[in-house]
């Protein structure tokens, strides 16, 4: 298992960026996002898509809104053939370290994801509450889960 450490560059995704990324997706999820619904997360401006490099070579995303107060981690994928490397961790890690302290991180996954659900659990996510049913194609139920940034020394 190699380590994200020195290995990994995140940067902010851009158009030219689109068909890796659709790729990423596609590579990634059973019902992946049409590569028009990845235009318009580019074309919204509470959203950013943030792309991490392997060694140069484009690995994996997140996506995020940023709202007052919150913040919506839509997805996180990363190609099958770079998993386990750390490289979510690194997302997830710039995506927290540039929160606000205070903010409330949300997002929701299918209760059969283990693996996210690891994820976000060694994060110190926490259950907020489940939406039964909520996935048309399979009736799987959805997550809820939610972490609170505070940093130690912060004022509240
Ligand atoms: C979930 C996903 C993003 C994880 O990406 P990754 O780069 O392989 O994850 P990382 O290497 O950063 O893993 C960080 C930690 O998460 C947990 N984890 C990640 N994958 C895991 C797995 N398959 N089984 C158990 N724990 C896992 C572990 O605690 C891991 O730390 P460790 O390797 O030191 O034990 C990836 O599996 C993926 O793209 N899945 C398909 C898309 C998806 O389901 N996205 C989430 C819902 S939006």
């Amino acid at each position: 298992m190699s380590d994200a450490q020195g290995s990994v560059i995140v940067r902010t995704a851009g158009t030219e960026d689109l068909s890796i990324v659709a790729d990423i997706e596609s590579e990634s999820f059973a019902s992946p996002w049409p590569e028009e619904a990845l235009s318009a997360e580019l074309a919204n401006p509470v959203s950013r898509i943030h792309l991490a490099l392997w060694k140069g070579e484009p690995a994996g995303f997140l996506i995020a809104w940023t709202l007052p107060g919150e913040i919506q981690l839509q997805k996180i994928a990363v190609r099958p053939a770079f998993r386990r490397r750390h490289i979510a961790r690194r997302l997830l890690d710039g995506l927290l370290a540039n929160a606000k302290e205070g903010d409330r991180i949300l997002l929701e996954l299918r209760e059969t994801n283990s693996a996210a659900l690891a994820l976000y659990r060694s994060f110190g996510f926490e259950l907020d509450g489940v939406r039964r049913g909520y996935y048309a194609d399979t009736g799987e139920h959805a997550l809820l889960l939610g972490l609170t940034i505070h940093r130690k020394g912060a004022r509240p």
